[in-house]
């Protein structure tokens, strides 16, 4: 097993109308204005805004706002929430709404605690944050588990770069996380989700360490609770018991927890899909299901008996002749489970029908991004990553 260390200084409040108690939480932390970040208008149709700001009223907690975050959160409002903040005074960030949102937050946040200094340089490898002001959350969709991580990731609209930041500065100081918010997502939104959930486990699942019993249990009840419960969420979206399952398995799954003892995972699969988003606009989730099954053909030999017992442990297939057969058995049960919930296998079923060039672009953009190579289970370079697109 390797050495680690595991920080999750996060408070959670979870459960039905928990929402109502954020001003006093915010209360609790002693700040002069809020600023409300949230995206389009699904957090105001459900009327959900209103009770987050009758609560800070009620708390007596002043606030500004700026809604417009859209899916794959854009460097430019970034830099105007930047501006706001400046301009009002805010000294704390409330996130309501997805990882889109929540990611958007904690760029602000770094961007006012450092306001001489372009937040994006963050985000393109150029320097680390010494600061960042505190940042909560109101979860709406279970799937980045940004509530609970110290990632966010941007786009820059010149070139459509997409980038991702990792600084435990920025992890949220509480998160309230009420199944019940996540009823309205519309049927793909929760499958890309808990795809995104399965994928955040299966990153850290395949590395080429050893890891620790404990860490390895934990990951594949989280895989096999999020897989049943997604499948009854395919058919019934107003479970409350499964929305609950899958909200604490999101944000399980990228705090940290299952990395421990075995390292820093894969993240190959991640890596190719942000270039998929920043250049198609994808759903970040959908983008993984396309992506995983060629990853992972790809790279399997390299890491046989984690595949193996990928495949008997998880997705509980019957041993097959060798390991090898067992191993492609494990990822076809996985890239059937994407298909029960109408998830994308391929980038054709993605809606993406990338051109020789796109693909050269792509896999060029997740070279730089990534110093060269990607990838623990099998170091992947330039011209792995064009294979894997093109598979
Ligand atoms: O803008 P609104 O109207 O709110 O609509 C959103 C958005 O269109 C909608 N939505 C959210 N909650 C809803 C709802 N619609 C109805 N009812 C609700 N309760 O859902 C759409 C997608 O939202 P978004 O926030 O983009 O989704 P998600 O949470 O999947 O976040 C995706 C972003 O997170 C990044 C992804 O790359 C992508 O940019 N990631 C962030 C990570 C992190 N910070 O740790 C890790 C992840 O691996 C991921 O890369
Ligand atoms: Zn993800």
């Amino acid at each position: 097993m390797q050495n680690f260390e595991y920080y999750t200084p996060t408070k959670i409040v979870f459960g039905k109308q928990t929402e109502q108690q954020v001003g006093e939480l915010i209360k609790e932390q002693g700040c002069q204005k809020v600023l409300i970040h949230y995206g389009g208008n699904s957090a105001k149709a459900s009327g959900l805004l209103d009770r987050v700001k009758a609560s800070l009223d009620n708390a007596g907690i002043a606030y500004t706002e700026l809604g417009g975050v859209v899916a794959n959160p854009l460097l430019s409002l970034v830099y105007q929430g930047i501006e706001l903040c400046k301009k009002e005074q805010v000294d704390f960030i409330l996130a309501v709404g997805g990882g889109s949102v929540i990611d958007s937050s904690k760029a602000i946040a770094y961007g006012v605690a450092e306001p001489d200094k372009d937040v994006w340089e963050l985000y393109d490898r150029k320097r680390q944050a010494t600061a960042c002001l505190p940042v909560a959350t109101i979860l709406t969709l279970a799937a980045a588990g940004s509530e609970m991580s110290e990632s966010s990731v941007i786009t820059k609209e010149e070139g459509d770069i997409k980038r991702g930041y990792s600084n435990n500065l920025s992890r949220p100081v509480f998160s309230i996380l009420n199944p019940e918010l996540t009823m309205t997502l519309p049927k793909y939104q929760t499958a890309s989700g808990n795809v995104d959930i399965l994928m955040h486990t299966m990153e850290r699942y395949f590395t080429p360490h050893d890891t620790m019993e404990i860490t390895d249990g934990i990951a594949e009840s989280l895989l096999k609770t999020v897989m049943k419960n997604a499948q009854i969420l395919a058919k019934d979206p107003q479970n409350y018991e499964a929305r609950a399952e899958i909200m604490w398995s999101g944000s399980l799954s990228h705090n940290g927890l299952t990395n421990c003892g075995g390292g820093n995972g894969d993240w190959a699969t991640h890596m190719l899909e942000h270039e998929l988003s920043g250049m198609f606009g994808v759903t970040h989730g959908a983008g993984l299901a396309a992506v995983w099954g060629h990853w992972a053909r790809y790279v399997y030999q390299a890491l046989l008996p984690r595949f193996e017992r990928f495949a008997l442990r998880v997705m509980g297939v019957a041993p097959a002749e060798n390991a090898e057969q067992t191993a492609l058995k494990g990822i076809e049960a996985m890239e059937n489970f994407f298909r029960s919930i109408d998830m994308p296998t391929n980038l054709s079923e993605l809606g993406v029908n990338a051109t020789a060039e796109q693909i050269t672009e792509m896999a060029k953009k997740c070279a730089i991004a990534s110093k060269g190579c990607i990838g623990a289970a099998k170091p992947l370079y330039e011209q792995d990553m064009a294979a894997i697109y093109t598979a």
